[in-house]
């Protein structure tokens, strides 16, 4: 649930904001953001990692979910941003934000991105390839300036989380993996590389984990490399990017560590290792999205159609589905729905909640507990927050809904709704 989230009158409300009103005044669907819950999100992470490790910053995983008016959140709460293209990036420059805060991912940036990125004066790129290693390196040189790098390191931690969203195993896409020293011999490259400068190792072992465990033996490894870098090549690393957040409850029966535990449990293991390894505490940087957008965003949608089948299932249908919300069809994501102008009232139907795409995997919740369903309801759906706006598509030729923030009892649109429109304005 939204920090903020609040029943009165059977209604739902967010932010002070009555999501019922708000839905008839705004259209559905509608992907609401409770800014007090990022903003405190955003604080907890800075305060739980600084606290305990003063030479740390966060950075705003921007995949997750991004518009204009989160660049300038993100910058005003003091993070740094992660941008994983040319696109995040245009985004947070025309939000007004600092460039020298930015990380850029990516495991196949295009040239056209990297010189973009280069030329924006970003803070650190993070490299995925040898190859993407020599592209910088002359586009740099083209520039005339020296670019700050860290290295994607895969550690080969088998993290328990969708396999999908698994990223730090031996076999896979991204960064260097350790077999045969690769990572340590692409160190030596990196390091004679001219027009750049090796400031970090990166690694990212996968989202939405709950188990904490694979963290120290990620930054066990990590550590030791370290070691192993400054002792053989004789370099001190300075810098150390342990990669996304913790993962989060989208049910209630879901039971994720706080992002205290996580701190603590990355601080101190990096301390641990550091001082295992006589190595010098780097300045240590974490990417969290999810746990800091998902559960501040709730999307509203109404229900258009009801269709019990005797003995099988009772659909609700309502007026978004998978191109607002993909993750229910993805990857069997779990949401907690609610009908907001019933919200005080309990759970006596088991229904699915289906989109109105032409596709039977089109699902926002599948068999899950909800107040009895009317026409002209208003469906909410908790835990929406993170990639869901970010992965939307025109499918079907729906228009992705509008972005409203809820504060105060205010609700302002940070991103209009599209026309039909938008949806021809690039064809020729
Ligand atoms: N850093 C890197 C390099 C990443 O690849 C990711 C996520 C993050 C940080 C942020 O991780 P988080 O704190 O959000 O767990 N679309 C999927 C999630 C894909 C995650 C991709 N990388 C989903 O909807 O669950």
């Amino acid at each position: 649930l939204p920090m903020t989230a609040d029943v009165k009158d059977d209604h739902l409300y967010v932010g002070g904001v009555d999501m019922v009103e708000l839905a008839h005044e705004m259209g559905t669907a509608l992907y609401v953001m409770d800014e007090a819950d990022l903003r405190h999100r955003m604080a907890t992470y800075r305060e739980a990692f600084r606290s305990r490790y003063p030479n740390s910053d966060i950075a705003f995983a921007s995949k997750a979910f991004l518009n204009k008016e989160m660049a300038r959140i993100v910058n005003e709460e003091d993070l740094c941003l992660d941008v994983s293209g040319g696109g995040e990036l245009a985004v947070a420059q025309a939000a007004g934000f600092p460039m020298e805060r930015v990380v850029v991912h990516g495991n196949n940036k295009t040239p056209l991105e990297l010189r973009e990125a280069i030329q924006a004066g970003v803070g650190r790129i993070v490299i995925d390839s040898r190859i993407e290693l020599a592209r910088i390196s002359e586009i740099a040189g083209d520039l005339g300036v020296e670019q700050a790098i860290y290295m994607r390191i895969t550690p080969g931690v088998e993290a328990d989380t969708h396999e999908y969203i698994r990223t730090g195993c031996e076999d896979s896409k991204f960064g260097f993996n350790m077999r045969d020293d690769w990572a340590f011999n692409c160190v030596k490259d990196v390091l004679a590389a001219p027009n750049v400068r090796l400031a970090g190792l990166h690694c990212h072992i996968g989202s939405q984990i709950f188990a904490l465990h694979s963290y120290p033996e990620a930054v066990e490894i990590m550590v030791e490399l370290m070691a192993r870098i400054r002792d053989e090549y004789g370099y001190e690393i300075d810098e150390f990017d342990v990669g996304g957040g913790v993962g989060i409850a989208y049910a209630a029966d879901d039971q994720p560590a706080s992002i205290d535990q996580f701190a603590e449990i990355v601080t101190s293991s990096v301390r641990e290792a550091c001082a295992k390894h006589g190595v010098k505490e780097p300045r240590l940087l974490t990417e969290p999205g999810r746990s800091i957008v998902a559960n501040a965003g709730v999307t509203l949608y109404a229900v258009g159609i009801l269709k019990t089948l005797p003995g099988i299932r009772k659909y609700v249908a309502v007026d978004g589905g998978m191109s607002d919300n993909i993750r229910t069809a993805l990857y069997h994501a779990n949401y907690e729905p609610v009908i907001a102008n019933k919200a005080g009232q309990p759970r006596t139907e088991i229904v699915t909640i289906a989109g109105k795409h032409c596709e039977s995997g089109d699902a926002v919740v599948i068999d899950m507990p909800l107040q009895h369903p009317d026409l002209g309801d208003i469906v909410c759906v908790f835990g929406t927050g993170a990639y869901c706006y970010t992965m939307a598509s025109n499918y079907n030729g729906q228009p992705r809904p509008a972005i409203v923030f809820v504060k105060d009892g205010e609700a302002r649109v940070t991103t209009r709704r599209e026309t039909y429109a938008d949806l021809m304005s690039r064809d020729i």
